[in-house]
């Protein structure tokens, strides 16, 4: 086991930062023995994919460029983080970990669980912003020093926002406090070594530095919210009905037949009946 679920199902439940300072050495040195988790080098060595480059200008996702495992090197020494994504394809037991945390903290089988792999030069880092993913962090390589703070701006966000860049379109509909342009005075730090796990809230801001040459392989989780469960409930009933299936002519009338007809279908609804669809057939 990775670490022990229970102590992250209560930090996940209470949506507060959570340190391990140090996991399992066994677990850590069979991660460590995965051949592309050894080095950047050796990583570089086995990656086929792209790698996005985070630009100095704002040491953001928001500011990247894709490139290859053969240029990547430059960038970096240039002082320029890498972020390597989807990296539980080379593994299977990653693959096996994101399901067993998925299930440990009790979101949705419809969540979309990966591994990502961060390589941050020394003195380099990320600026402040959130995410609307929920995210372990294990150190691998090197130090870093994060700082977490609680978003009171904004509940549970549907996309990430990095401090000082436009909000994007649809959160300005539910955003109704404007945002920061700092981090908030009552932020936390941590310091992650190697073996050093990290569990970060989803929607809470953070902002990190590195003290070394730093790996961090991350857990991250993009799962379904409410609305999520209830649209694909949604869509799962309405695909079989003909007249649902048909391509909106934009009549006001047959619009309001068909919604008349919803409506008298949805009080039966029940929560157990959606979910017994939502994480059965997808649940393995
Ligand atoms: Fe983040």
């Amino acid at each position: 086991m990775l670490f022990d679920f229970s102590d992250f199902k209560s930090a996940f439940i209470s949506e507060r930062p959570h340190l391990v300072p140090q996991v399992n050495p066994g677990i850590f040195r069979a991660l460590k023995n995965l051949p592309f988790l050894d080095s950047l080098e050796s990583l570089l060595g086995h990656w086929e994919g792209s790698i996005q480059v985070h630009l100095p200008d704002l040491r953001d996702e928001a500011s990247s460029l894709d490139t290859d495992a053969e240029r990547a090197l430059s960038f970096y020494a240039q002082g320029m983080g890498l972020l390597f994504n989807d990296a539980h394809v080379l593994s299977p037991m990653l693959g096996v970990w994101l399901q067993d945390l998925r299930k440990a903290i009790g979101v949705s089988a419809l969540t979309y669980g990966r591994n990502l792999i961060y390589a941050t030069p020394h003195g380099q880092g990320t600026a402040a912003h959130f995410d609307q993913n929920i995210n372990f962090v294990l150190q691998l390589k090197g130090i870093k020093r994060w700082k977490i703070a609680t978003n009171h701006h904004l509940l549970n966000p549907l996309t990430r926002h990095t401090m000082g860049q436009p909000v994007d379109p649809e959160m300005s509909t539910y955003l109704e406090t404007p945002m920061p342009t700092q981090m908030p005075g009552d932020a936390e730090s941590f310091e992650l070594r190697p073996g050093s796990l990290l569990y970060v809230p989803r929607g809470s801001w953070h902002s990190t530095e590195a003290e070394g040459d730093a790996l961090a392989l991350n857990f991250t989780f993009t799962a379904p919210t409410w609305i999520d469960l209830l649209t694909a409930a949604l869509r799962g009933r309405l695909i079989t009905s003909p007249e649902w299936r048909e391509t909106a002519d934009l009549s006001e009338d047959k619009f309001d037949a068909l919604l008349g007809g919803l409506i008298q279908d949805v009080p039966a609804w029940r929560a157990k009946d959606i979910l017994a669809v939502t994480e059965a057939f997808h649940d393995q």
